[in-house]
């Protein structure tokens, strides 16, 4: 990655009014974007109940069939009641709120190193003519344990490492129950996923979105789809801005409060030889207001074979390459650099 300015310092420079040519995308920003009463009356992604799942894992149920429907049919669902306890996710919104409040000096000292990924700073600056998203973030390896580079963790506010560790954790476990229902959604033995996550990483991205005085022609997050299995996202404040692309054009999510937006990533898509799939989707951002986001990454083991299941293609063609995970990774990176669709790709004909 490429040192770019802080997108938050530059607002504080400039208050906010000034915004540089390399962040103006109008048409890019300006895409079709669905309205409250367009399309089909199934407006928004499916909302899951974890209790619910958790109490029907033996023998399945209606909201294990309802999650199979989300995964197949929309690639996203948002998880309410779920198993991550309320203070865990309190603090480590606070804690999240309070480093990026914190002076940009302070903030530079966990800053990301040169063709590094982990750190504070901007994800996929390869050129110095790209158009940048209205966004800083900081991106942190959290499992398992033995990854972590606490180099990179902040030390202020002083309770961020242990909210971490907490809350990374906490996820960990949900995301492993997830997999576990959808295993057996797919007519999977438990064990043909969970044997491949039993140190499975997880990597997390916390976004800051300063607001735009011409927020309708900066886009937040480009446009992409996942490279991981599962993603669990925490909307850190009130204001939103994920979008997901359907029906070929953008449906703006209203996350619930407290809810995880969950969705399939690449991975998954492959593994189940395309039965679930991972969407596009981005994030805009508020012309008044910062937007804050926590995106918790799973990845299998880092030793994994990744390819369609055999008990998934049964006497179907596969219809992915298979490649190790660091190929995999490798070659996600090198087309999304080249602005190619990844899982096409990965496709054999
Ligand atoms: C993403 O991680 O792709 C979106 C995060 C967000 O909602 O800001
Ligand atoms: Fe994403």
């Amino acid at each position: 990655s490429l040192p770019v300015p802080s997108v938050q310092a530059l607002v504080a420079a400039t208050g906010g009014d000034d915004v540089p040519l390399r962040y103006l995308r109008p048409e890019a920003a300006a895409e079709a974007v669905t309205s409250d009463g367009d399309g089909d009356g199934e407006a928004q992604i499916p909302i899951i109940d974890h209790q619910r799942l958790l109490l029907e894992l033996d023998h399945g149920g209606e909201e294990s069939a309802r999650l199979h429907r989300a995964c197949q049919d929309w690639g996203f669902f948002q998880l309410v009641n779920h198993s991550v306890p309320d203070d865990v996710v309190e603090s480590m919104k606070a804690n999240i709120q309070q480093f990026f409040q914190l002076p940009a000096e302070t903030k530079k000292r966990f800053a990301q190193e040169q063709g590094q990924l982990e750190g504070y700073g901007q994800l996929f600056v390869v050129s110095e003519d790209q158009k940048l998203d209205w966004a800083d973030m900081l991106f942190l390896y959290t499992q398992p344990p033995e990854m972590r580079n606490t180099k990179f963790w902040p030390d202020q506010p002083a309770t961020f490492r242990s909210a971490l560790d907490r809350y990374s954790g906490a996820v960990k476990d949900v995301s492993d129950s997830l997999l576990a229902t959808m295993a057996k959604n797919l007519g999977l033995k438990r064990e043909a996923i969970a044997d491949k996550c039993i140190r499975g990483m997880q990597k997390v991205r916390i976004n800051y979105y300063p607001p735009c005085a011409q927020a309708e022609k900066v886009v937040g997050l480009s446009p992409h789809s996942d490279a991981n299995l599962l993603t669990l996202v925490l909307q850190v404040n009130h204001v939103q801005g994920l979008q997901i692309k359907r029906n070929g054009s953008w449906l703006p999510v209203k996350p619930v409060s407290g809810a995880f937006v969950v969705n399939i990533g690449d991975m998954f898509e492959v593994l189940t030889n395309g039965r679930y799939r991972s969407i596009e989707h981005r994030a805009v951002v508020h012309p008044k207001e910062e937007r804050l986001s926590i995106a918790a990454f799973q990845f299998p083991n880092i030793d994994t074979m990744i390819g369609p299941l055999k008990e998934m293609t049964g006497h179907e063609d596969d219809a992915y390459k298979t490649l190790d995970l660091e190929s995999f990774m490798k070659i996600f990176f090198a087309t999304k650099l080249e602005g190619k669709n990844f899982l096409e790709q990965m496709k054999l004909n």
